[in-house]
């Protein structure tokens, strides 16, 4: 299946909301190959089906262990459709992060520490986890693309916001 081109920020299409996903078929399933394909292709932490221009309510995410990034934790493969995030707690934890729309920049992000999040997969069936830390924070940023949101809108310290080959010269986080 093909690697589709990855809208950049300046694109009016990575700030609207989109729409639930209501047809749980083949086309979907071919969709979402296409998103795995493409998150690989360019080694990324995750996909929002409006970063490839299609306004549906669809992330996918994973990270396995990998030695270039020894510090991140893994997490899960996950398609997740029509998500539902809800925080626990308060407390929020700020991270680096990266965005495939906004390449080669990172910026520190203030996340919720811990959430709770439900949807369905591409075949329907239920999801609903209790996660923490670095899969927190991926999932509230694939999340946001669906609501139009990109993290540079979150960053509260527009200094700690710049290009990673400077930010991180030897060992840059991943880019979601
Ligand atoms: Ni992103």
């Amino acid at each position: 299946m093909p690697i589709r081109p990855v809208l950049k920020m300046g694109d009016p299409r990575l700030l609207q909301k989109s729409q639930p996903v209501t047809t749980f078929d083949a086309s979907l399933e071919a969709l979402v190959t296409d998103m795995v394909d493409t998150m690989r292709a360019l080694d990324g932490a995750g996909l929002a089906a409006p970063q490839i221009g299609v306004p549906l309510r669809l992330v996918i995410f994973g990270v396995e262990s990998n030695p270039r990034y020894p510090q991140a934790e893994e997490v899960p493969f996950t398609v997740l459709a029509n998500p539902v995030l809800t925080p626990r707690g308060e407390e929020l934890e700020d991270g680096w992060e990266g965005c495939l729309s906004v390449p080669g920049m990172r910026g520190l992000v203030p996340r919720h520490l811990h959430l709770n999040y439900r949807g369905v997969d591409q075949r329907g069936n239920a999801i609903d986890r209790d996660v923490s830390g670095f899969h927190a924070r991926v999932v509230q940023h694939e999340c946001d693309h669906l609501d139009g949101i990109l993290y540079p809108m979150r960053i509260r310290d527009m200094r700690l916001f710049g290009f990673t080959d400077v930010l991180f010269p030897d060992d840059p986080p991943p880019a979601e």
